[in-house]
């Protein structure tokens, strides 16, 4: 396979060339480099939106405008995209529809998030549901951007009207040029920048990824950037060598089949999003709920199974559902219950050289039901307090087997063995049964007390989101006992 040295992606219609260093962030890249400061940091860890940028790319063979936070995106994430920044937006002295609409609407006061904001509506108008959109639906694009000065509902009403006229914009015209330019730069190459011993590296295949990590078996690798990202800019951390998974072929896959759905360990939270929800609309509650849009579009289904966080989203829900894990060391390729990945507080299966392969979710067969409810202080872009998940095998109205797993309660996502047991054979008809099994919880988790909440709070609300999931799932869910969000559109009985 060629090798490529450097970095490559296009600016207003121009290819960047970069060779490092490694953990240069598109961020700095673009203010420090460029001087385009329009683009604002204001956190450095992918809460407040001030950084966005869009990158626009193929997928799937159509063109994809993606809203990213470039302050923990690293620039070599950047490579084979068209990077679109707030400068880029107006002809001359015309605005573009979305900063006309922030003016129209009074969108702005300090301005200090305002390219943000505004890019963010930029990936939005260009975005394949605009002509669907309202309040709710503009609200959950902009989750991962934070105004303190101006309230969010001028925001939201320059979104609906920009939204509104035909979406044809001078990037819409260009499209097809762009898709040219930007399969020019899609090479097969696998990219390696620098030297041994400080490089970035984009490998494009498996074999190319497993060889080159066992080769630096010191690398870190990294799918998003949404956790590591943060080594950079908030721990200061040196991270010589780094190995993105963005361009391995294959690793960014979903097969999707009647018994299950396998992701690669690549696929974007915002790409699995959609086939989790068919699973079960729960569990697309909780990845509307995962971070913000930004992070979602860059994080990774293989990063938040392989970060380890006793606090993730994903793995109490992949647990629950009896997912499947499939980790590779050079030719040799395991498997293993997704539970057994987690073996104590920052120390999971995985030994050096080898990465996260695959994750194959079941489907839920037709006596199965599942809920999960994620529990955070804010409900955007927050980490989860507790995360619950359960799947409950029926038999009748009585329970035959069930699996649950807990984010938040232990120091890895964790399944509630002693629970599980009391409540084979239940009768969901009669909750008076239920508060034996229900108190097993107690001596299933004994959580921590931290700034998300104390061990008291965290054992009374997972007993409580237990009880929630039978009353659902015995009798036909009611307003009182239903979660907001997608499920209450579905009407899912
Ligand atoms: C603002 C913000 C909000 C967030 N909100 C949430 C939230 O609501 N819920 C939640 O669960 N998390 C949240 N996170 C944390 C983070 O987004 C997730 O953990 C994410 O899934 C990490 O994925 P990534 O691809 O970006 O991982 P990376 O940062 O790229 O990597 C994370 C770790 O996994 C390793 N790694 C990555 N891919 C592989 C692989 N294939 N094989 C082996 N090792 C690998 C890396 O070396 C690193 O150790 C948030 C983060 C931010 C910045
Ligand atoms: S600067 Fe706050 S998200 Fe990037
Ligand atoms: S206008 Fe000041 S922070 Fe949004």
């Amino acid at each position: 396979m060629p090798m490529r040295r450097d970095i490559q992606f296009m600016r207003n219609g121009r290819v960047v060339h970069l060779d490092g260093p490694p953990m240069l962030t598109l961020l700095d890249y673009l203010r420090l480099h460029e001087h385009a400061t329009g683009t604002k940091e204001g956190c450095a860890e992918g809460d407040c939106g001030a950084c966005t940028v869009v990158l626009r790319r193929v997928s799937g063979g159509e063109i994809v405008y993606q809203p990213v936070n470039s302050c923990i995106l690293l620039a070599g994430q950047a490579d084979g995209a068209d990077v679109i920044t707030v400068e880029d937006l107006a002809e001359g002295s015309a605005l573009h529809p979305v900063q006309q609409a922030m003016v129209d609407k009074h969108g702005s006061q300090c301005g200090f998030c305002t390219p943000g904001f505004v890019m963010a509506l930029f990936g939005l108008y260009h975005a394949p549901h605009r002509a669907n959109l309202d309040r709710h639906a503009v609200n959950d694009w902009i989750a991962g951007n934070l105004c303190r000065c101006t309230g969010y509902r001028p925001i939201v009403d320059a979104a609906l009207a920009a939204c509104g006229d035909d979406g044809n914009d001078k990037f819409a015209k260009q499209d097809d040029a762009a898709a040219r330019a930007l399969a020019a730069l899609d090479d097969d190459a696998d990219v390696f920048a620098g030297t041994d011993q400080r490089f970035f590296a984009a490998p494009a295949s498996i074999a190319a990824l497993a060889t080159l990590y066992q080769q630096h078996p010191d690398a870190t690798l990294i799918g998003g950037a949404t956790d590591v990202g943060l080594w950079i800019t908030k721990q200061l951390r040196d991270l010589p060598k780094i190995i993105w998974l963005g361009r391995v072929k294959d690793l960014d896959g979903i097969a999707d089949t009647d018994a299950a759905i396998t992701f690669g360990a690549a696929v974007s939270q915002e790409a699995a999003r959609r086939h989790l929800a068919a699973i079960d609309p729960d569990a697309g509650e909780m990845m509307r709920r995962f971070a913000s849009l930004q992070v979602r579009n860059a994080g990774t289904i293989g990063g938040n199974i392989a970060n380890g966080s006793p606090i993730g989203d994903t793995p109490p829900v992949l647990i629950a559902l009896g997912a499947t894990l499939m980790l590779q060391a050079g030719n040799a390729t395991r498997t293993l219950p997704l539970e057994n990945f987690f073996i104590a507080y920052g120390k999971q299966d995985r030994a050096k050289g080898e990465f996260v392969h695959s994750v194959s979710v079941p489907k839920l067969k037709p006596n199965e039901r599942f809920r999960c409810y994620k529990v955070s202080k804010r409900f955007d872009q927050d980490i989860s307090a507790v995360l619950a998940a359960f799947k409950v095998t029926l038999d009748g109205n009585r329970i035959a087997d069930a699996r649950i797993a807990f984010g938040g309660m232990a120091g890895t996502p964790k399944r509630a063995a002693a629970t599980e047991a009391a409540l084979r054979g239940l009768d969901l008809g009669k909750p008076e049964t239920w508060d034996t099994a229900i108190a097993k919880l107690d001596s299933d988790y004994q959580p921590l007390t931290d700034q998300r909440g104390s061990s008291a709070y965290r054992s009374e609300v997972a007993r409580g989101l237990l009880r929630k999931a039978l009353i659902e799932i015995g009798g036909k869910p009611t307003q009182a006992t239903r979660v907001v969000g997608i499920r209450e559109a579905a009407n899912a009985s």
